[in-house]
């Protein structure tokens, strides 16, 4: 996760915050953005503060996200009079994306993405091959022939092909949605993989769109929720082509659209390289290698199943992580006894040291698309979902995350 803080004293980044919407000088000369918002709520006098109101917004009809998001263009941008602000970025938006955006595939992260931008006022149509997820997309309120239809006609339909497809079913439809990537349009992903390693995708996309990406920091599932809290997930965004000079206008008024909370910048191989490297890390696969290494050595001297998991992941989930969440790790260090600072400040380096040769190994393996490989070949394979059953199985039914259900059970609030 990156903060914002960081990003602008480190390099010459950006990040735009929700409802930010380009400035042309700004974002033509200088990418950081951040700085230059700092900089500019620090001149400025107190910005009225709109309050958190789901529904549409009485002035202007304008559903409240981008009312949030409006707020936030008028910190950045000033000149505005916050009676135009609402109108000034719908007339931004609406100019970016033309008439309609498609919506390919409403999988984990696509439902999220596709409701927000539904909910903000954008004009939304699902392309989705039959099946099971299409009868859900039609309960959950996408209406065949009007804003779901099958891939090729949305794409046929679409200005912007929002290609939200899993990584590997991108490769066999993209022979689908080529021919409908006409001029002018734009092709929009949430992951770097397909364009990265397009040498062994094949996604090889016309020059003359529009290439760009948005790609959240978490599930589908925590944007929608998050969107209707009234909060926002980060989300990274790029431009791989700008073939109508409007492609940066189109990025960004799908970032705000989408329900993110910030976005900063990167390009298609950053995010594609990070991304992997998270979830294979610190995100997913490291932190199931050091909850279970911990488990497994207090079970291997003696300690019970629940004593081992509530010291290894319990208390790590449920009072930890959402202080360090708020606050941060530093703030965790300066607040916890001084027995367990001293353990954590003596006990951290070894850790650092014992790991860091493996995720620059993980790195590597990443950066040379071996990974990538890897999951191209896995996922083509005729009997994959069956074999990734097994092994999720096998996860579930394991003595830690068993245990895991029967403390979830003992939690005060599910009895
Ligand atoms: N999941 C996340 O948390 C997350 C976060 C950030 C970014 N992303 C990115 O978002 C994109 C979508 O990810 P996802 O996790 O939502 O994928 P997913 O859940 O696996 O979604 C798959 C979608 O693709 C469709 N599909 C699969 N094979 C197909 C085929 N051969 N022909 C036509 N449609 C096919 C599926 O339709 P059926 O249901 O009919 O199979 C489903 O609608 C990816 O680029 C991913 O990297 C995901």
């Amino acid at each position: 996760m990156e903060s914002p803080m960081l990003t602008t004293s480190r390099r010459s980044s950006s990040c735009v915050g929700r409802g930010m919407i380009k400035n042309r000088t700004m974002t033509t000369t200088a990418r950081d953005i951040t700085l230059s918002m700092i900089l500019l709520k620090r001149r400025s006098p107190p910005v009225p503060q709109i309050p958190f109101r789901p529904g549409p917004s009485r002035k202007t009809g304008w559903p409240y996200p981008l009312d949030k998001a409006a707020n936030l263009f008028y910190q950045f941008v000033l000149l505005v009079q916050p009676e135009d602000v609402n109108q000034h970025l719908r007339h931004r938006l609406v100019q970016a994306w033309g008439n309609e955006l498609v919506y390919l595939s409403l999988g984990v992260q696509g439902p999220g993405q596709a409701c927000n931008l539904r909910d903000n006022g954008f004009n939304v149509i699902v392309g989705q091959r039959p099946g099971k997820t299409y009868e859900k997309a039609v309960a959950d309120g996408w209406v065949p022939g009007e804003t779901l239809f099958g891939i090729e006609e949305a794409c046929q339909k679409g200005t912007i092909i929002m290609c939200l497809l899993s990584d590997a079913a991108v490769m066999s439809v993209w022979p689908t949605i080529k021919p409908y990537l006409t001029p002018g349009k734009a092709l929009y992903f949430s992951h770097g993989f397909a364009i990265t390693w397009n040498d062994r995708t094949g996604v090889v996309p016309p020059k003359d769109i529009d290439v760009i990406m948005v790609a959240p920091k978490g599930s589908g599932t925590s944007l929608r929720t998050m969107f209707l809290e009234g909060r926002g997930l980060n989300s990274s965004y790029a431009v791989y082509q700008d073939a109508t000079g409007k492609a940066f206008d189109k990025t960004i008024a799908l970032g705000i659209g989408i329900g993110s909370g910030y976005l900063f910048e990167t390009t298609f191989i950053r995010e594609a390289t990070s991304d992997l490297t998270g979830e294979r890390g610190s995100l997913m696969g490291a932190i199931q290698g050091l909850l279970l290494a911990q488990y497994e050595v207090l079970r291997e001297n003696g300690h019970t199943p629940s004593e081992a998991f509530n010291e290894t992941v319990e208390e790590l989930t449920q009072s930890l992580m959402p202080l360090f969440a708020k606050n941060g790790m530093d703030w965790m260090y300066a607040n916890c006894s001084t027995t367990a600072q001293r353990g954590a400040l003596d006990w951290m380096t070894p850790f650092h040291d014992a790991i860091k040769p493996v995720v620059q190994k993980l790195y590597a393996s990443v950066k040379s698309g071996n990974e990538a490989q890897i999951s191209i070949d896995s996922n083509s394979k005729p009997d994959y979902r069956e074999k990734l059953n097994a092994e999720l199985k096998a996860l579930r039914e394991s003595e830690m995350w068993q245990t895991a259900v029967t403390v979830r059970k003992l939690r005060p609030e599910n009895n």
